[in-house]
Order: structure tokens, then sequence, then C-alpha cells
């Protein structure tokens, strides 16, 4: 049995007084709800080490002022009403010690951006801000028999807490070998770190590289879990305009402590990196000393050519963090990602992941190696690829022919969303008429304001609802 009072035989209070006033205490401030039941006096003796009648003494004196009551045959229960003449002056006395002060936030705590807050749905509503992967699509009855397979198979290790905080190796060897063959990534499975999804790997990544004040280098506009995080760590945050082959180098000053960058598909423009880019920023960060961060979150979609070499295979000593997930190729909820460190920062990154939450959960991690392993995760990703790119077609076809100069796509061909520009000015108001929801780009940019610029997801939405909430855009308010 939970104990729910304690007393304090070193005490001049006797115990009986200690036990009623521990219960009226506990009633008046909430602590104990009505209705909820009350241990007998044999157990609460019990497990205090009390004689029951001392016990017993307390629950009459609480029975009698209306604290307590008896069901026979049931037991004894919290009163749902408090007594008319529960003390006033108790209750008072009381409220100081149960009034929540209030909490002092650390700095960090302080420097945590806005909440993230779920947007309520409505009927009839078209939802253009989804940017996830599509789950409709995704082969949820392989993965569930996987997890029962790994569930009904599973060695007691694989139940157990401890091992290798980088993650479980098998999966880590399949990462290794699917970056080797996918994105010209160079490493070996120690390197790999499995966290719970990129957005742990950018946090650790800060942890260890980033000290208050120092200076960070972020796409401008960029994505906002890198730029609260960096502020939440005391970054000066440096941004870095992007142009249509990536980041502007010109831009960047003096010598950040690292540099975030979505080289595959800059995050939210689309513009894909250029091989002549990424060597200079590479040799730009040799010369400062900058780490780079590069966050991979969709290389897997692009839907015309082959994708440029990851920077990290073309990096030759110059210290690159590579962030995967598989948020985006497979489903949101999987909170899986992985981090393809310097050998340098391996012990390190490691003990930050350990010292954060020990492991990411092994059983996932075992499903998804085999479903790695046995080719799902590529087989599944060309799928995708054939769907998001005519989704992507639908979207960008409906917009030249509802909207025509009105509406500018920007970026490559590629990814889960698209960053488009508008030249109607009312554009948000119709949006909001026609029950079309999109993500303003606004809060994207450093400066908290875009030029008119809109996020709209298509991986996730049928093309006939992506073009019927073109067409919505494209109706005058009045
Ligand atoms: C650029 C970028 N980095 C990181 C993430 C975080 O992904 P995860 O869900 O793996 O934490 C996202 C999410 O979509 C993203 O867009």
């Amino acid at each position: 049995m939970r104990v729910p009072i304690v007393v304090d035989r070193g005490s001049d209070v006797p115990l009986h007084r200690q036990i009623y006033e521990g219960w009226r205490d506990g009633i008046l401030a909430r602590r104990f709800r009505g209705g909820d039941k009350v241990p007998s006096t044999r157990e609460l003796a019990g497990a205090l080490g009390l004689s029951r009648a001392t016990v017993t003494a307390a629950y009459e004196q609480l029975s009698a002022e209306g604290y307590f009551e008896t069901m026979h045959g049931a037991g004894t229960f919290v009163c749902r009403e408090l007594p008319d003449d529960a003390p006033t002056v108790g209750r008072k006395a009381l409220r100081p010690a149960f009034r929540a002060a209030p909490v002092a936030l650390s700095r960090f705590g302080q420097r945590l951006g806005t909440a993230y807050a779920p947007q309520p749905s409505g009927t009839g509503l078209i939802d253009l801000s989804r940017f996830g992967p599509d789950l409709e699509t995704f082969p949820l009855r392989l993965w569930r028999r996987l997890l029962v397979r790994h569930l009904r198979d599973a060695q007691p290790p694989l139940f157990a807490h401890g091992g290798d905080a980088g993650g479980y190796m098998p999966l880590r060897r399949q990462i290794a070998a699917y970056l080797a063959r996918s994105r010209a990534v160079h490493c070996d499975a120690d390197q790999v770190i499995v966290v719970n999804g990129s957005q742990q790997a950018l946090d650790i990544s800060m942890r260890l590289l980033v000290d208050t004040g120092d200076e960070v280098a972020l796409e401008d506009p960029g994505y906002p879990g890198a730029r609260q995080l960096a502020l939440a760590h005391g970054a000066r945050v440096q941004p870095v305009r992007v142009t249509s082959d990536g980041l502007h180098l010109a831009d960047l000053r003096g010598s950040p402590r690292l540099v975030h960058v979505t080289p595959s598909h800059q995050f939210p423009k689309g513009a894909s990196m250029s091989l002549a880019r990424r060597l200079e920023l590479l040799e730009w960060a040799r010369r400062r000393g900058t780490v780079i961060i590069e966050d991979d979150y969709d290389s897997e979609y692009r839907y015309s050519g082959p994708p440029l070499p990851a920077l990290q295979g073309l990096a030759d000593g110059v210290p690159v963090v590579y962030v995967g997930t598989f948020s985006n190729v497979m489903f949101r909820g999987i909170r899986i990602g992985y981090v393809v460190v310097p050998r340098e920062l391996v012990a390190p990154f490691t003990r930050a992941k350990w010292l954060a939450d020990r492991q990411s959960p092994l059983l996932d991690q075992a499903a998804l190696a085999v479903f790695m392993g046995e080719g799902h995760l590529e087989r599944h990703v060309r799928r995708m690829r054939r769907l998001y790119r005519s989704r992507r077609e639908a979207l960008v076809g409906a917009l030249e022919r509802h909207l025509g100069d009105d509406a500018v796509v920007h970026g490559d061909a590629a990814g889960m969303h698209a960053l488009v520009g508008f030249r109607v000015a009312d554009v948000r108001e119709r949006a909001r008429r026609h029950a079309v929801r999109m993500t303003s780009a606004d809060p994207y940019y450093l400066s908290g304001r875009s030029p008119n610029e809109f996020i709209l997801g298509f991986a996730a939405i049928d093309e006939r609802t992506i073009v019927e909430g073109v067409k919505r855009l494209a109706l005058r308010v009045s």
C-alpha cells in the first residue's frame, strides 16, 4: 500500500492528532478528493507501524467532523462535500503551503520560444499546412508485423536498458550502408548515433558545440527548430540569406561556432545547394574552424535528376555533423533519427545522449533494422517519390492554371512542401474566407516577416484536394 500520510515519532504532537491533521490538511488542499477510498485502520496502522487504536481514534474524529464517510461493506471514503465548518482558519493557514510558488526558469527556460500549439481542424477545411509524409500509403501492416515479431522473439538484452547509448548496432550498420548508397556519406557504423528524431540531434549538437554568446550562422529563412534551439542555448544568431543555389556565403561573417544548413532542399525555400557552393562552404568552414551541421531532413525526395552528394562525403577533414530522420520517410510518430559525427565527436555525443535520455527505444530500433535490411524502406521511398512527384505537379499545375503570375513557386522539384510567394495582397483573407489552411512563412524568417510567402504541403494530400484548395485561393473575397 502507498502510505498517504507521514507521521513524525519525534514530534510533541500526539500520533493520532498527526494522523487526523495529515488527512484533514490533505483534503483541504485537495490532495485527497471526495470519493477517494481511504485505507482501512488495519492497513494504515500496519503501514505506519502504529497500533490500530491510534489510527481508529483519528478516523473517528475525521468521520465525526465530516471529512470521512463509511459505507458499510464498501469501506471508508473521503466525503464528497467538505464539512460546513471546515476550519477556514485552517484552510487559510494551509493555502500558502500548497499554492504553487512561481518557479524561476533558468536562462535556457526563459529563452525557449513559443510553445507548440496544435491547430484545431474544421469541417470543409482544406489543410495545406501539413508538410509531413503520407501515412495512408505507409505499409503499416508490415510495420506492425515486424514490431510484433520482435516483441515475440526478442531476447532479454533487447528489453534491458543499457548497452550502447549510441543505438542498436545492427540499425547503425544499416543506416551507414544506406547513407553510403543513397547520399555518398562516408562513415563507419560507430559514427552513426541513433537519436529521437533529428530535433534531438540538433539539440545535442548545440549542447556540445555552443556556449552562451557564441555565434551560430543560420539560414534565413530557415528551420525554426534550429533557431529556437540556438537562441535557447544562448547563441548569437547570424542570419545568412538563401539564394537559388543555396546559402549566400557572402553574408557569413567572422568565425561562427557552427553553421546549420539544409543543402539538399533548403528549408523552407526549396533550393538545392550547387556543387560549387558546397565546395566553397566547406573551404570557408575549413579556414574558420566552423562546424557544419548538415540537416538532410528530406533528401530522399528529389523529382528531377539525382541528388547531389552530401556535404559530409565531400568534407575531407572539415567537421560536418550530418543529421537525418525517419520522420519524413516513414511516419512522423516514429521519432527515430540519426546523426553521423566526426570521429572525435563520437564519445562526447554518446555521453550527451546518455545523459539526455540514456538511449532510444531498442525494440523500435530492432524492427527498423529489419525494415531496412529487407529493403522495405527503399521500396517505400521509391513508391513515395512517384506519388509525391505527381502531387507536387498537381500543386504547381493548379497554381499556374488558377493563379498564373500571382503565385511564384520557389525551389526545386523536391521534398514534401513548396514555398509559394503570392502577388495577391489579400491571399491570407482568401484562405480564411474559403476555408484553406496554409502556413505563413513569416516565422521562418528571422525578421518575422515574409514577402507574402506561404509553405504549402502536398505529400499527404490527395491531388483533388490540392487542386480544390488552390481553386479556392483564386476566388476573390468579394
Ligand atoms: C529542416 C528540419 N530539420 C529537422 C526537422 C526535425 O525532424 P524530426 O521529426 O526528425 O525531429 C525537421 C522537421 O520536419 C525539419 O524540417
